[in-house]
This record gives C-alpha cells, structure tokens and sequence, in this order.
C-alpha cells in the first residue's frame, strides 16, 4: 500500500490507456512501428512542431541533442570546448549531454520567483566560444521567452529547450518546445502525460532530423534520407544494414508509444484538472489560519498559459533547516514531496567529481533549494474531504 494519502502521482493509466497497451502485446509487435509513428505524428500536429522523433527517455531526447550538434553529418557541427549555457536549476540529464559531447557547460543562476534561468545574467555569460543555450522550463513554468530570442538572435546562438517538465506549457499562446532548434519531453510517470518511460525529441531541421533518427538506431542509414546516397556510395553492402554514423538505441517500445499517444490525445483535459486542482488546494491551505504567512506559492511568469507539472510550495518562515524539517513532516503525515529538481547542481557530488563547479555562487539556486519544494498535483476531480485532509496535513507539519 502506498504510504502517502496524497502521492506524487496516483496511478495514471486509464482503462483504455491499459486496453490499448494490451491490444499491442496481443499483436505481438512490440518494436517500432505504426504506434510510435502515430505518436509523433499526433505531437508534431498539436505542437505545431516541425519534426518529432520518440526515444525511450526525456534523458534520451537530451542526449540526442546535443549529440546532433557535434554530428559529422551536421553543417555547422560545434567543436570540443564549444560552450552552452545552462541554469543551474536543472536535471542530471540536462547537464550530463554536454559533457558526454565534449563540450562546456556555462552555468546561469535563475530567477527566484519564476525558477528558470535568470535572462539578465545570461549576457554576462557569452564569448566566442558560447554557441547555445540549454533553457529547462521548470514544472511547467516557463522564462522570458521573448528576451531569450532576443539574445538568441543578437549572438547566434542555437536553442534547446529542456521541455521535459512543461509538455503543454504555452508562452503568448506558442507551446514551450517549439521555439528552439531542438526540444525535449519526458513523459516518466509523475509528468503531464506517462507512457511508463519514454520521451520526444524535436527539431526544426530536415538533416538534424534524419542526424538524430540515426543516433536513435545504430547509426544506420535505414529510414533516413542519407539512405539512398549512402548505398550508392557503397553498393557491395547489405541496404539494410548500412551504418554510416555514430549511433545509440533509443528507440521506445510499441506499448509505450501507444499509451503515451493514448494519453496524449487527452491532454488537455488533464491539464485543466491539475490546474483547477492547483487553484482548490492553493485556496484551501491559504485559508488556513495556521498556513497563512508560512507558505507561499510559485506562479505562472507573464505571458505563460501554464500546464503545471506539480505545486510548488515557498516556505516564508526562516527558521535554520526549515525545509528538512518541514518535508520530514509532511512525509510523515502523508504528503510526497521532491525538491524543484535537484536544486544547484553544481552542488551535486557529480558535479563536482567531474570539476565543473568551480565554486561559484547562485544565490537563487540555493535560496529555491533550501525554501521550497513540490508535490503534485492530481489529474481527478479532488473532494472537499480529501482537501481537508491536505489542509490538516499541511497544518499538523507546521505546528
Ligand atoms: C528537466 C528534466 N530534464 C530531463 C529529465 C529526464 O527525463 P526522463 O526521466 O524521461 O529521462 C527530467 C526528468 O524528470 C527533467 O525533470
């Protein structure tokens, strides 16, 4: 039995997510096929985006990224000690890539109040050698999307946007995902939709697409529009199995492809659940005199239609070690809780092993870190019961 009256997320497959899942087991094709094309076919659509590719992670999707950047195949391929920026409020995922390509990442404190990166402090960061940024919209929340393009345009540089916390999210009525190079989506089990694992890479260029479609199998050329070409250069080998890149194997399996499909073709009931969810349970505690001036909570930034991934709570008391304290709590009586991903990252053991900290400081990385944390947010019709017994929870924490 789960331990949390109030989970990160409840189970969040439906009946036809299953049936459709079982439905591709019964048909015993379970590797790539007609499932996950739909799938990407579906989210090119809605998104208005203009390639879509699904891998087996957001990580995955990450990582195909930035591996097209450096990819031989590609025009304007980036060298070794290239630099991206990145906020240093980010997933072990969004940093990882760029070091696994040779290239160096550049870390940007973010904004305390909309918890992605900080777009005035972005400037500082930029030389020669700066050729992208890696923006991570946080929990479905996104930055200054027309300050970003700006700076975008002005350098030249290249964007990838870490969607894998905003699937839905729209900046002035545009999703999040569709304004840079290339974008990633997870879709792991507590995010706006879940296929179990999975994820979605998408790119605004024809050869980066048919790039990342190689680095997803193999390497080979089947599928992609290097296929012809390749084999006319090399005739004597087998069509089918030609591999003329670098590769890896993302691919996602058929049931992932169809429950996340599944789960995609309803989007955007789920998100106007959690979002009326999120209203209930922010009135609810707000109005608990025992809450009121001890939490706060983290809002949309202008011009952003959130889809949020969970609730995001501030602590407005300032007591030491308030926040250990105080998720200890809420655990105890009930509550899941995550940290806003996993705080500074160049905090991280990793990170530091790896000698990318440097000993810099972000202030509004700790200050998120040591202040706030998340849980989630249910994609049901919530009860007047059920939030009475969130606010009790959150009252017997505080006291
Ligand atoms: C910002 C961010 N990027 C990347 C990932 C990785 O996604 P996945 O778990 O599908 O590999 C996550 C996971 O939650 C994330 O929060």
């Amino acid at each position: 039995m789960n331990k949390y009256f109030y989970p990160l997320i409840e189970n969040p497959y439906s009946n036809s997510d299953i049936r459709k899942g079982i439905n591709v087991l019964k048909s015993k094709q379970l590797t790539l096929s007609n499932e996950t094309k739909k799938f990407e076919k579906n989210f090119t659509t809605k998104l208005k985006s203009k390639y879509s590719l699904m891998v087996n992670s957001g990580s995955s999707a990450n990582l195909l990224a930035l591996q097209c950047l450096i990819n031989p195949y590609r025009k304007k391929k980036l060298k070794k000690g290239d630099e991206i920026i990145i906020p240093t409020l980010c997933w072990s995922t969004s940093l990882w890539p760029i070091i696994q390509s040779n290239l160096k990442p550049v870390f940007v404190d973010v904004n305390s109040e909309t918890l992605n990166i900080d777009e005035a402090q972005i400037k500082n960061k930029i030389n020669k050698k700066t050729k992208a940024i890696l923006l991570v919209h946080v929990l479905g929340n996104s930055c200054d999307m027309d300050q970003i393009m700006k700076i975008k345009k002005k350098y030249n540089l290249i964007l990838i946007e870490d969607t894998c916390e905003s699937l839905g999210s729209k900046y002035k009525n545009k999703y999040l995902g569709t304004f840079g190079e290339f974008s990633s989506f997870s879709f792991y089990s507590s995010h706006q939709i879940s296929s179990g694992e999975g994820g979605m890479i998408c790119c605004k260029d024809k050869t980066d697409y048919n790039i990342i479609k190689s680095l997803r199998s193999h390497g080979w050329s089947r599928g992609t529009t290097f296929e012809n070409k390749i084999y006319n250069k090399n005739p004597h080998l087998d069509k089918r199995f030609i591999f003329f890149n670098s590769g890896y194997n993302l691919r996602p399996t058929e049931v992932a492809a169809t429950v996340g499909n599944n789960q995609f073709k309803r989007i955007d009931s789920l998100i106007r659940m959690r979002n009326i969810n999120r209203k209930k349970i922010i009135n609810k505690l707000l109005s608990n005199k025992i809450l009121k001036n001890k939490i706060d909570f983290y809002k949309e930034n202008k011009f952003v239609t959130p889809s949020w991934f969970g609730l995001s709570v501030k602590i407005l008391e300032t007591k030491k070690n308030i926040k250990k304290t105080l998720v200890k709590k809420l655990e105890k009586n009930g509550i899941e809780t995550r940290p806003i991903i996993s705080g500074n990252f160049t905090k991280q053991p990793a990170t530091i092993k790896y000698g990318l900290s440097k000993r810099k400081k972000y202030p509004n990385t700790d200050l998120i870190y040591n202040k706030s944390f998340f849980i989630g947010l249910p994609t049901k019709k919530i009860s007047n019961n059920y939030l009475t017994k969130i606010s009790l929870a959150f009252e017997k924490s505080f006291k």
